[in-house]
């Protein structure tokens, strides 16, 4: 199998377990993956563009660290997806709506913003705060299934093609919770949210399974409490509103409850599937790591829960001169940073979660053990 040479520059130690990622296990033969912005590889840039004008991703700084240009992932450089290709020694995953793509080796459906539940509901909901882009998980399902025929034809194929390839259902949830609370719901009804979000999460990992995949990861949400954005827009003069690492609690609360019922029915979804193997990965857990002790993680911690690029402000996040906008800058050193643009992390951030994921102890099981 020929090595990507950008595997070899990733030989850097992993901060938080002194590992490296080498590529012991290469028998995954393609990464199909599922989600929002925390996954985009560059489907939401093409699905935009005839639509607006200007997609804030698609410019400078974004990129910079590692492309040296934007690819329309949300971040400096690579995010976990990456970097979990790169250890089985995969290429990065494509966006499945790239021309002229080869997907033998797996696709990326992910879209920035893209919710859990489908845009039918939120209009049912009377919510008018989602954009009308069409990218929601069961959209996203459909694009894979219209690819399916060109990796596999019969269901022995597609059995055996699937079964090899590793899946990534996630992370969902984030949009649908931002979108409700966008609407002026308060935090706790939006709570009441988080059932319906679940269950299109779990059911999509269900119709994943019936076309013959066998390895899911299933991430969940990141605190969202803890990002500049919730923290300039839900800014409170009550300090007990806050935690002792200076996040927003209840913003943290409902991504808990959230990460809860989902963990809850992986849980269910592996013992109604014992012949698959269901991981559940957290992003809420390292977040929170990076917060307590940042300096152990190579962050600044005077500014961990700024923005690197962002034009000012007490978390240095604007919406309306936010990162990718003209003359908006990233901060000196990027790696040295959790939080990018407000609402995504850095590629440091996102590197040392995938080393969590899969090593362990954030996914469970670890992802390396999930191709034995
Ligand atoms: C796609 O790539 C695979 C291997 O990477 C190769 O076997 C296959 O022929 C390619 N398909 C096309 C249509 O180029
Ligand atoms: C949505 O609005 C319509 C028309 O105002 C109303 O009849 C319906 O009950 C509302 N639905 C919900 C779930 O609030
Ligand atoms: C979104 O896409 C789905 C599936 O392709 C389709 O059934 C639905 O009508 C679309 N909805 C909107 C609002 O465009
Ligand atoms: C079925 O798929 C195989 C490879 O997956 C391909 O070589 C073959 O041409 C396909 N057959 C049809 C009828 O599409
Ligand atoms: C990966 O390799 C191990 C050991 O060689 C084997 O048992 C397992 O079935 C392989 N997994 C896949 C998905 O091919
Ligand atoms: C939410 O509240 C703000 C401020 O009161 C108001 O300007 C906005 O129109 C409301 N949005 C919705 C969707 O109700
Ligand atoms: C601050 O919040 C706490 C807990 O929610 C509440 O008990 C208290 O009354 C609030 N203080 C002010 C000044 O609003
Ligand atoms: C850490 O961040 C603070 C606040 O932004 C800044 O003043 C300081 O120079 C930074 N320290 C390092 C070592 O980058
Ligand atoms: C946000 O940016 C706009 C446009 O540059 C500026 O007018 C405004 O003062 C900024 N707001 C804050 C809170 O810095």
């Amino acid at each position: 199998m020929k090595i990507p040479i950008a595997a070899l520059l990733l030989l850097v130690p992993c901060l938080l377990h002194g590992a490296s990622a080498v590529h012991p296990h290469n028998n995954f033969t393609s990464i199909f993956s599922f989600g929002d912005s925390y996954a985009d590889t560059g489907n939401f840039i093409r699905l935009a563009a005839p639509f607006i004008p200007f997609i804030p991703f698609n410019n400078s700084p974004y990129g910079e660290t590692f492309f040296g240009h934007p690819t329309g992932r949300a971040s400096n450089g690579r995010i976990v997806l990456d970097f979990i290709a790169d250890a089985f020694g995969l290429p990065f995953v494509p966006p499945s709506l790239a021309q002229g793509q080869n997907f033998s080796k797996g696709a990326n459906f992910a879209v920035v913003g893209a919710t859990a539940l489908d845009l039918a509901y939120f209009m049912q909901q009377n919510i008018t705060s989602v954009p009308p882009f069409n990218s929601s998980l069961s959209v996203q399902l459909g694009w894979f299934e219209q690819l399916k025929p060109s990796f596999c034809n019969t269901s022995q194929g597609c059995e055996d093609y699937l079964g090899k390839s590793l899946f990534f259902m996630g992370e969902f949830g984030g949009n649908d919770y931002i979108f409700f609370l966008a609407d002026n719901k308060t935090v706790d009804q939006t709570k009441a949210y988080v059932p319906a979000v679940v269950n299109a999460i779990a059911a999509g990992v269900e119709r994943l399974i019936q076309h013959g995949a066998k390895r899911i990861v299933v991430p969940g949400n990141l605190p969202t409490g803890c990002t500049p954005i919730i923290l300039t827009l839900y800014a409170s003069t009550n300090a007990s509103d806050y935690d002792h690492y200076g996040c927003l609690k209840k913003f943290n609360g409902l991504a808990l409850d959230h990460n809860t019922l989902l963990q809850r029915r992986v849980h269910e979804l592996r013992s109604k599937y014992p012949h698959a193997k269901i991981g559940f990965a957290e992003y809420y857990r390292p977040v929170l790591a990076f917060l307590k002790k940042p300096a152990y993680f190579g962050f600044n911690g005077s500014s961990a829960l700024s923005a690197c690029c962002g034009a000012g402000g007490k978390y240095n996040y604007n919406a309306t001169a936010a990162c990718g906008f003209p003359g908006v800058p990233a901060c000196a050193d990027p790696s040295k940073a959790v939080n990018w643009d407000g609402i995504h992390l850095t590629e440091s951030a996102y590197r040392d979660i995938a080393g969590t994921w899969l090593r362990g102890p954030f996914a469970e099981p670890p992802i390396l053990s999930l191709a034995h």
